[in-house]
């Protein structure tokens, strides 16, 4: 059954949308080889709901520890779906879906299908040392595939580090962001060189990402792979494919 959407938090996301001058968001999405980002841009109306469903869903969180590379805990869509009414009020709003096509320059961009784990999902570093290291987040779909990341519980100095330009010498640059209530992130996870640097003692930050594509279909061959990277990386093997 699906979740009704929330009035407020789609009231709340489209206000803050409403304020933005589009051209000049595209103008920087487009200097920063895909990418742009927003500092607290979304009002407590819409990342206060949001807070509160991070709190529910803490028991579904599946923990994933790959030396060297990442470590931490992560919700699935399926999951999300079930209990997070306004996390999916941004992610299926149609003026967010909007906001992305206009800035990404990609009319056909959507919603992720619902066999995808990572369409909408929350990542949770709660335990010292929790960070993943640099990556892109690469499209398994024939499509090119756009990331949204908003942040929820910032109490922790680990950072966002973003190459921009990674392939670039004469241009590549890092900015580094805290990921505070209602800061979004937007860029082409193709393109963004990105980590999150490893959390310290006592401290805590979850982030929300929802996932955009301009192509749904996969092959049958990167179908296997995606899946097992994730249910080895991110959410278990029973989320993963019993699911489907
Ligand atoms: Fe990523």
């Amino acid at each position: 059954m699906a979740l009704a959407a929330q009035p407020s938090v789609a009231d709340g996301v489209a206000r803050a949308l409403a304020a933005l001058d589009l051209d000049a968001v595209r103008k920087t999405y487009l200097a920063q080889n895909e990418f742009v980002y927003f500092e607290r841009f979304f009002p407590e109306s819409v990342w206060g709901p949001m807070v509160e469903e991070v709190e529910r869903a803490r028991a579904r969180v599946n923990r994933n520890y790959i030396p060297r590379h990442k470590k931490g805990g992560s919700v699935s869509a399926y999951a999300l779906r079930e209990q997070a009414p306004a996390i999916l009020t941004l992610y299926r709003s149609p003026e967010f879906l909007a906001f992305v096509r206009a800035v990404t320059g990609q009319p056909r961009a959507d919603l992720c299908p619902d066999t995808d784990p990572h369409a909408c999902a929350l990542y949770y570093y709660t335990e010292p040392g929790d960070h993943i290291g640099f990556h892109f987040d690469t499209s398994y779909y024939k499509g090119t595939r756009y990331t949204v990341l908003v942040g929820l519980v910032e109490r922790s100095s680990s950072r966002l580090v973003c190459q921009v330009h990674k392939d670039d010498p004469a241009r590549r640059r890092e900015v580094v962001l805290a990921t505070e209530p209602g800061t979004l992130v937007l860029f082409n996870g193709d393109k963004l060189w990105h980590k999150i640097t490893p959390l310290g003692e006592g401290e805590e930050r979850v982030s929300l990402t929802l996932e955009y594509v301009t192509d749904p279909s996969m092959t049958r061959a990167k179908r296997f792979v995606s899946n097992m990277k994730d249910a080895i990386a991110y959410f278990g093997f029973r989320s993963v494919f019993t699911r489907r």
